[in-house]
């Protein structure tokens, strides 16, 4: 099948925000990063949150103003939900909707709660996304290098040109060149394309795949009777020496900078590894997330106050791989400090917990 045409484009600039009003809602992993580069781009923004909220607080530490959710979205004629997405069917409900106007564009950062029917926006108020493709950290640390990260874009539906000024694209536009993207590529896609290709990525290889095989890995070595220090190094710290590789390189170019050893055991394991089986559980993962089956599940386990979310990561965070990769990380003390620094600029959501 060919695949659909894509438009990029790149070099363009954040004007069309300048003398706009912007609200962010929000301010974590993405909302920090998002409200830092918009104000050095030259865009008034202020911040929202909930009254007792300990990222809010950190917003006013880094010189917003700061207000409740429903007092921030008056007047702005771009608000961008930086929450998580289980929760925005609660906030729109209880902060957003009561107050929200046609003429107003609502930005999102991940297009499920929208594509999926968790958030019915009326029509006249306008509905874009802006998906950076990399954590806050990452967008923030490229925007300060004078670089940028790609991001996907798209819009739901268009704002009632009412009120006149520039249209949710123009807004969106605006947005992702204010946090760096357009020095990159920003590309021109779907909610729907956006939502279902980045939850299938994240589940069948970023966060879900990688690690059960990594952990299935280490555990068949510590089973077989390897110290864990050695198993873990093996299968899981080292990650990150070919993850580096593929995101600058690219997979063949990889292949030409590891050992011949580790190419020709490659292509003999892999198709051992993954194999029609495999496939097919990916195609039942993408068919659960394109229905919707998945966003509904979540959002029911959070809606009764995630047990089975809390439970799964409690028995994740006991699994004997976290100590023995404690035990590898502290030959290097400089991780700490790192770990430290990201957190710092709020890239762990440890104490967010739902
Ligand atoms: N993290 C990533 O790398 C990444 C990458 C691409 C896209 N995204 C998308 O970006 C969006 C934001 O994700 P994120 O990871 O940045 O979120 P996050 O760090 O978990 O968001 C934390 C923010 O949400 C607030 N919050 C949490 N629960 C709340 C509730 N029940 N009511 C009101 N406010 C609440 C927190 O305030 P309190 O202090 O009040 O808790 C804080 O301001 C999502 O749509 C996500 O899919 C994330």
């Amino acid at each position: 099948m060919k695949p659909p045409e894509i438009v990029v484009e790149s070099g363009f600039t954040a004007e069309a925000l300048h003398g706009q009003e912007v609200a962010l809602i929000g301010y974590g992993n993405q909302g920090r990063a998002h409200a830092l580069n918009l104000r050095e781009s030259g865009i008034a923004l202020r911040v929202a949150g909930r009254p007792n909220s300990e990222a809010r607080r950190r917003a006013a530490r880094d010189g917003f103003a700061t207000l409740d959710t429903a007092k921030a979205i008056p007047g702005a004629d771009l608000v961008i939900v930086a929450l998580p997405d289980e929760v925005h069917a609660e906030a729109w409900r209880r902060d957003i909707a009561p107050v929200i106007q046609p003429g107003q564009t609502v930005g999102f950062i991940h297009g499920s709660s929208v594509h999926f029917g968790l958030v019915p926006v009326p029509a006249g108020i306008g509905v874009v996304l802006v998906a950076p493709k990399g954590p806050g950290t990452t967008l923030r640390e490229r925007f300060t290098m004078g670089q940028g990260i790609p991001a996907l874009l798209a819009v739901h539906q268009e704002r009632a040109a009412s009120h006149g000024g520039p249209s949710s694209r123009e807004l969106a536009r605006a947005w992702a060149a204010g946090i760096g993207c357009a020095r990159a590529g920003v590309v021109h896609t779907t909610f729907g394309d956006e939502a279902e290709t980045d939850l299938f990525g994240e589940q069948a290889v970023l966060c879900g795949g990688m690690l059960g095989l990594a952990q299935a890995a280490f555990e068949t070595l510590v089973e077989a009777g390897y110290p864990p220090l050695l198993a873990y190094t093996e299968c899981i710290h080292e990650i990150k020496q070919v993850a580096d590789l593929l995101y600058a390189r690219g997979p063949a170019a990889m292949r030409a900078a590891i050992s011949n050893t580790a190419e020709f055991g490659a292509y003999s394991a892999a198709p051992r590894m993954v194999d029609e089986r495999t496939k097919a559980a990916m195609r039942a993962l993408l068919a659960e997330i394109r229905s919707g089956a998945f966003t509904r599940g979540m959002q029911a386990d959070h809606d009764a106050g995630a047990p089975w979310f809390r439970a799964e990561r409690a028995k994740a965070d006991a699994h004997p791989m976290e100590d023995a990769g404690a035990a590898v990380r502290a030959l290097m003390p400089w991780l700490a400090e790192e770990a430290a620094r990201g957190a710092a600029q709020g890239d762990s959501k440890a104490e967010a917990k739902p």
